[in-house]
């Protein structure tokens, strides 16, 4: 009886152990695709859980991997020279790239290590676009500032075109009678 009750408590024992060490470490990424604009920033969202190294690295077409910022969770981060100023890294192990450029599409890899040595490996694709739609409402709005000074502007000719004849007409009913009495003894 005591035998089977030691046994059945090795076993939880070693279930849970089980347990623990498999969920050591959870890596939970959001997304494994990630759209944003020139000028814009992007977070690659990932979750991870437990005392683990973070590094993420880049490749795109023509780069081998580029090493973007390594830290242990919960310490300081330590960023590529290349990346210095545009990287901002987070608790859960998530990172935010800023001022992005046409050249920063391409897949970037996460790694993460576990103390005892294990590691993980995920990633994502980060695509960036250029920012037509608001060039082109940019141009909107250009266009139709100018084409109401415009209108403004041609407005102002007409009524100081208007008030020009008017003021003429006047002079000119007025300076006739003179101009009868000068022109007569010709
Ligand atoms: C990770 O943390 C950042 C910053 O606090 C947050 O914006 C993001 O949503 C988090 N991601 C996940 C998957 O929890
Ligand atoms: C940061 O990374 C550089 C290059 O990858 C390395 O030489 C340096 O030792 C690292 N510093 C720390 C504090 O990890």
């Amino acid at each position: 009886m005591r035998a089977a009750w030691m046994h059945n408590t090795h076993t939880l024992c070693l279930i849970s152990c089980l347990l623990l060490y498999t969920q050591a470490v959870s890596v939970h990424l959001e997304q494994t695709s990630v759209t944003a604009p020139v000028q814009g920033s992007a977070l690659f969202s990932v979750s991870v859980s437990g005392s683990a190294t973070v590094r993420w690295s880049f490749s795109s077409a023509q780069l081998q991997q580029l090493p973007v910022a390594v830290w242990i969770l919960g310490g300081a981060a330590n960023v590529s020279q290349m990346y210095e100023g545009r990287v901002q890294t987070h608790l859960n192990g998530s990172l935010t790239l800023t001022r992005l450029r046409l050249q920063d599409s391409g897949y970037y890899r996460l790694t993460v290590t576990e103390e005892n040595g294990g590691s993980r490996d995920t990633g994502l694709m980060l695509s960036v676009r250029e920012v037509l739609y608001e060039d082109t409402r940019f141009l909107l709005v250009f266009v139709l500032v100018l084409g109401t000074l415009a209108a403004l502007l041609m407005l102002c000719v007409w009524l100081l075109n208007k008030l020009h004849s008017f003021i003429t007409a006047r002079r000119n009913s007025r300076c006739l009678p003179e101009h009868e009495t000068e022109l007569q003894p010709l």
